[in-house]
Order: structure tokens, then C-alpha cells, then sequence
């Protein structure tokens, strides 16, 4: 099973939209194995963005991801690096097909709600940048097998 980094954003948590996401993400059928609720600092939100240094909209990105609390998780699923990119949407929620999170709740880049990693080798940086080893639970569920054969 694949494992992918996504964080509900600051404007996720303030509109009250965490269990509206939470809930799409559970229906789907991927399991969580970690979850924390924090205000990121400043140095980790850079170090989380670096690829976008020296960017125009780097400030403002780190203004905007360190405005307020977050939930950072980690979610487990078949291809769910690529499955959580599609749920989300394009970055610019303008371009995101109703269906997906972006498209239906969201109406501007710098307001776009979520965020999941890019690839393999990005979920496991991000992983790494945010949880310890404990802080992740490896768990059988008993719904699993109607999931995925
Ligand atoms: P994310 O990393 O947050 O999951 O988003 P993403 O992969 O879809 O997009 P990415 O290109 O990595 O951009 C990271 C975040 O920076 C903000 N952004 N603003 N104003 C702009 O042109 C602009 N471009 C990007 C967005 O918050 C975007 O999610
Ligand atoms: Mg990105």
C-alpha cells in the first residue's frame, strides 16, 4: 500500500470544512495511519514549500500556510498519491472540475484548502518532515478486504 502526506490548510480549518474533507477522503476507502492538528512554523513551512522559493507568491504561501492551525496526516491507499491529486483538483480551484474538493469548495490558488504530495519521493520527504516513526500507526482494519482485494 501506498502512503501520501496531505494537510487541510489554514482556510480548511477556519471554514470548518475538516470533516466535510475528512469524509470524502473516508468514503473513498483510504486509511489514515497519522494525524496532528498544529501551527507550523514559519522555518518548516519553508523547508515544506522549498521547490517555490524565490517565486512571487513564496511570501505570501508561507503567510497564508502559517496564519493558523492545520491538520497534517498521513493516508494509506492503493495508488493514493495520484488518487488524493485527482480528488483535489488542479491547483487553481478555477480549473478544477466540480466533483473534485478544490472545484466544489474553493475559488482562488492562494485559498485552495488542501494539500497532498506530488510523487513518491515527495510523500516520503514530507512524511519524514512532519511525523516521528511512533507517531504513525501501522493498523489492520476490518473493512480493508472491501476495499481492496
Ligand atoms: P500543494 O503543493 O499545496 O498541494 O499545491 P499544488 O501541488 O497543487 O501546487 P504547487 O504548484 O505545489 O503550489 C503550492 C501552493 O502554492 C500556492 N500557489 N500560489 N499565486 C500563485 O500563482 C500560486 N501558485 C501556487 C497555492 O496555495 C499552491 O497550492
Ligand atoms: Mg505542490
Amino acid at each position: 500500500m501506498e502512503r501520501t502526506f496531505l494537510m487541510l490548510k489554514p482556510d480548511a480549518v477556519q471554514r470548518g470544512l475538516m470533516g466535510e474533507i475528512l469524509g470524502r477522503i473516508e468514503a473513498k476507502g483510504y486509511k489514515p495511519v497519522a494525524m496532528k492538528f498544529m501551527r507550523i512554523p514559519k522555518e518548516l513551512a519553508e523547508r515544506h514549500y522549498a521547490e517555490h522559493k524565490g517565486k512571487g507568491f513564496f511570501p505570501g504561501l508561507i503567510e497564508y500556510m502559517t496564519s493558523g492551525p492545520v491538520l497534517v496526516m498521513v493516508w494509506e491507499g492503493d495508488n493514493i498519491i495520484m488518487g488524493m491529486r485527482s480528488m483535489m483538483g488542479k491547483t487553481n480551484p478555477q480549473d478544477a472540475p466540480l466533483g473534485t474538493i478544490r472545484g466544489d469548495l474553493a475559488q482562488q490558488t492562494g485559498r485552495n484548502l488542501i494539500h497532498g504530495s506530488d510523487g513518491p519521493e515527495s510523500a516520503k520527504r514530507e512524511i519524514e518532515l512532519f511525523f516521528n516513526d511512533y507517531e504513525i500507526q501501522d493498523w489492520k482494519r476490518s473493512l480493508d478486504p472491501w476495499f481492496t482485494e
